[in-house]
């Protein structure tokens, strides 16, 4: 899809007549229209308020910048496009009101520049849309989920053995899914899928250094420094590993139960780790990957990422 052309036309042109327009000013004079004790964004939730009067179809054509309060964005509306509010309400962003005046407030963003008009057209496909900096999941077609992988199943689509696999747990989607990382098959807890495949390499990659929690049970008792020897770094055969924080959750005598995070990626780490240190793991469960945590997803359960994570998780990675 093109998104330059007619649209860039169509904006120029409504600039050069803009001048003509009422209440209109030219680019750095002082807001003088304004009256006494309103603001620029006081204005803007007046239009937005104004607008929903006219319910949803009514022409955007006619609000600018200008009108808005701020300053005139040169983004090019994309034919054919959709609404940047309604793309932000669809996202969960919240009503299309409140967008609104997201936008009002220069809130919003498309491809790094500050949109203020409310009907600006975006192309939700191609465009990278953030609020107060932050990227919002505007593709429809993208789904990302969380899964709490119980013990006994490969975190694979298909097994040449039959053995259980995620895609039993996923259903139809499942083909279309990259799944970031892996679990050991006795490991439990949090696997991220998603058809977002930008996304789901940099999670996946050693480069981004995204943090993973575990809780792990170890044979005990723990000294009280082993949390201080897993972050200075345990020696393994492939090189040292060390953590990025280490706590101890519980004590049951002869054993414990141990939280520990580590951005390292290598396999059975967490497993490797704590043997080395002389507390063989018995049980392993994956709590969080970045911002997303297992909360209470019941095991062989998945639910939808929220916008919020989602967004969180670009940021994670740099996207
Ligand atoms: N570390 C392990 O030892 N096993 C896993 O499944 C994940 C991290």
């Amino acid at each position: 899809m093109t998104r330059a052309g007619s649209g860039r036309q169509r904006d120029t042109q409504r600039g050069n007549e803009g001048g003509a327009r009422a209440g209109r000013r030219a680019p750095g004079q002082p807001s003088a229209s304004l009256p006494p004790g309103l603001s620029a964004a006081d204005l803007a939730r007046a239009k937005a308020a104004a607008a929903s009067l006219s319910g949803p179809d009514f022409d955007d054509d006619d609000w600018t910048a200008a009108d808005g309060g701020g300053e005139r964005d040169s983004l090019t509306d994309v034919p054919g496009g959709v609404r940047l509010q309604k793309v932000l309400a669809a996202a969960g962003v919240g009503s299309r009101r409140y967008c609104e005046e997201l936008i009002g407030e220069g809130r919003v963003e498309v491809d790094g520049e500050v949109v203020r008009r409310f009907g600006a057209r975006v192309d939700p496909q191609h465009q990278i849309i953030r609020v107060d900096g932050k990227r919002i999941p505007v593709r429809e077609d993208l789904v990302y989920i969380a899964l709490n992988k119980p013990a006994g199943v490969l975190t694979t689509m298909s097994d040449s053995r039959g053995r259980p696999t995620m895609a039993d747990l996923l259903g139809d989607t499942a083909e279309r899914l990259f799944h970031v990382g892996r679990l050991d098959l006795d490991t439990e807890g949090l696997m991220l899928l998603m058809n977002d495949g930008d996304l789901a390499h940099r999670l996946a990659h050693p480069r981004f250094g995204v943090p993973k929690t575990y809780l792990a049970e170890v044979s005990g008792p723990v000294p009280k420094d082993l949390g201080r020897q897993l972050i200075t770094g345990v020696e393994l055969e492939d090189g040292v590993a060390s953590a990025d924080r280490f706590r101890v959750v519980e004590r049951l005598g002869t054993r414990a139960l141990v939280e520990i995070t580590l951005h390292e990626g290598r396999k059975h780490i967490v497993k490797r780790m704590l043997a080395t240190a002389g507390h063989p793991v018995s049980r392993l469960v994956r709590t969080q990957v970045g911002p997303v945590t297992l909360g209470s997803l019941r095991p062989g359960t998945t639910r939808r990422l929220s916008t919020k994570e989602v967004g969180e998780l670009y940021a994670a990675v740099g996207l």
